[in-house]
């Protein structure tokens, strides 16, 4: 493996903010808190971003959401293939909310255009009044045709590559970084030999403070202490680690050792960009444990979470079934997320009206992945330009309604997943008990 170790400033105290106070705006950054070194991460915002469960695609369902505030859709074809397209039909504009998908063929419902998986138009005639466009009938033709952007089904997840540059022809769409990245298998895990549960959770808050909370450990023990299901995540223990950073073209990893037996790993944090975050113990291919966290910036101050527990324990499904683990894993989760949402709402709120100065945050040395995160982004950020041209009159956004899933702050899941552990657990335990008392 091509790494290396980072060699950190001895100050405890970076002093330091890097995030830009509002999108576009330039901040200062204080130079090198990190020794600059040749393996730095590829800087960059563009690339694959796993948007959700591929069990959400369903034969003939057009899947709302957006990235970056565009808005797109997603489906299947004809072949079951993930398509992706710009919600926005390319006669006049309209979204393809409340048109129809049959057979891969997708329907506007503003004046009836029909668009094949390929991206063209099935019925010209429909839409055009030949003897108007008669002399430019073949250009114009041309022009209706699907933007999209690539998409595909992996480990699970429907990947979409982001450019901000939807095209007609999918061939022109180059891909600066590989799949390969982000799968299981090239980071070294077999995900066959585990069984998993997940959730799916929108936030109403930026993308990247999200990645800031789920890089950094010092919060686990008092935010969630009591919720982890750890003895050694608490709010009463104070436990004190070595860290060591490994970074490479690819992904940047922290690994926390105990300072107080230098070879036990306490756990390792391991971010490849744009979106995804893997958290494990140790060898991964020994790891029992895996979770793997994806972050989307659906648009400004509004971004996905999907949250993915692996476990190689718990195999057994009879006795998965019995203790109801993937119905009280999601409670948990639920939990968790709710304990974070209120601290990350506050420290966006807080930077975007440029509450937050330089001068009153401050980095310690024990958020050195954090601080190197925000390096990242903020050089990220001005390469790619994801939120130029955003509007900011977000009250104008009609498609919140349409795209956005189970805000925390609505408890709708939480309480389908509440009473689903009532009635399964009656079934499960009362009902034969019941059942047996009848009949004795
Ligand atoms: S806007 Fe879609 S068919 Fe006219
Ligand atoms: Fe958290």
């Amino acid at each position: 493996m091509e790494n290396r170790q980072i060699n950190f400033f001895k100050s405890k105290d970076f002093n330091t903010v890097l995030k830009p106070f509002k999108k576009g705006t330039v901040v200062k950054i204080d130079s090198l808190d990190i020794r600059e070194n040749q393996n730095e991460l590829k800087i960059g915002l563009f690339g694959w971003y796993a948007i959700c469960p591929s069990t959400e695609l369903n034969k003939n369902k057009l899947y709302y959401f957006s990235l970056y505030d565009e808005p797109l859709v997603l489906y299947r074809d004809e072949n079951e293939n993930i398509r992706c397209i710009k919600n926005i039909c390319p006669h006049r504009g309209a979204s393809f909310f409340g048109g129809t998908l049959s057979d891969g063929v997708i329907t506007c419902p503003y004046h009836g255009a029909k668009f094949s998986s390929g991206g063209s138009c099935q019925n010209l005639d429909r839409i055009t009044c030949s003897h108007i466009v008669d002399n430019n009938y073949d250009n114009y033709a041309k022009r209706i045709h699907l933007y999209q952007y690539k998409a595909l089904e992996k480990n699970g997840y429907v990947f979409v590559y982001f450019s901000k540059k939807s095209e007609t022809d999918l061939n022109n769409i180059r891909e600066d970084s590989p799949i390969s990245n982000y799968e299981l298998s090239d980071n070294g895990f077999s995900h066959e030999d585990y069984v998993f549960e997940e959730v799916l959770v929108d936030f109403k808050c930026d993308w990247s403070r999200i990645i800031e909370n789920h890089l950094d450990i010092l919060h686990l023990f008092w935010v969630h202490g009591d919720t982890i299901p750890d003895k050694d995540v608490n709010k009463n223990v104070l436990v004190s680690f070595n860290q060591k950073i490994n970074v490479t073209h690819k992904y940047i990893e922290s690994i926390y050792y105990y300072k107080n037996d230098p070879t036990k790993e306490f756990i390792r944090i391991k971010y490849i960009p744009p979106g995804r975050i893997l958290i494990y113990k140790g060898d991964p291919s020994l790891s029992r444990y895996l979770q793997v966290l994806d972050h989307i910036p659906l648009g400004d101050n509004k971004a996905r979470v999907i949250v993915r527990h692996y476990r190689k324990f718990l195999k057994n499904k009879l006795l998965n079934n019995l203790m109801l683990f993937k119905e009280n894993q999601r409670k948990i989760f639920y939990k968790i997320f709710d304990e974070d949402y209120m601290i990350l709402k506050t420290q966006t709120f807080n930077h975007n009206m440029g509450f937050i100065s330089k001068d009153e945050i401050k980095l310690l040395g024990e958020d050195r992945i954090i601080n190197y995160f925000w390096k990242w982004y903020k050089k990220s950020e001005d390469k790619d330009e994801p939120w130029k041209n955003i509007n900011n009159t977000q009250n104008l956004n009609v498609y919140d309604k349409v795209i956005l899933k189970y805000p925390p702050e609505i408890k709708k899941l939480e309480i389908i997943n509440n009473i689903d552990i009532v009635r399964k657990t009656f079934l499960r335990f009362a009902a034969p008990l019941i059942f047996f008392l009848l009949v004795i």
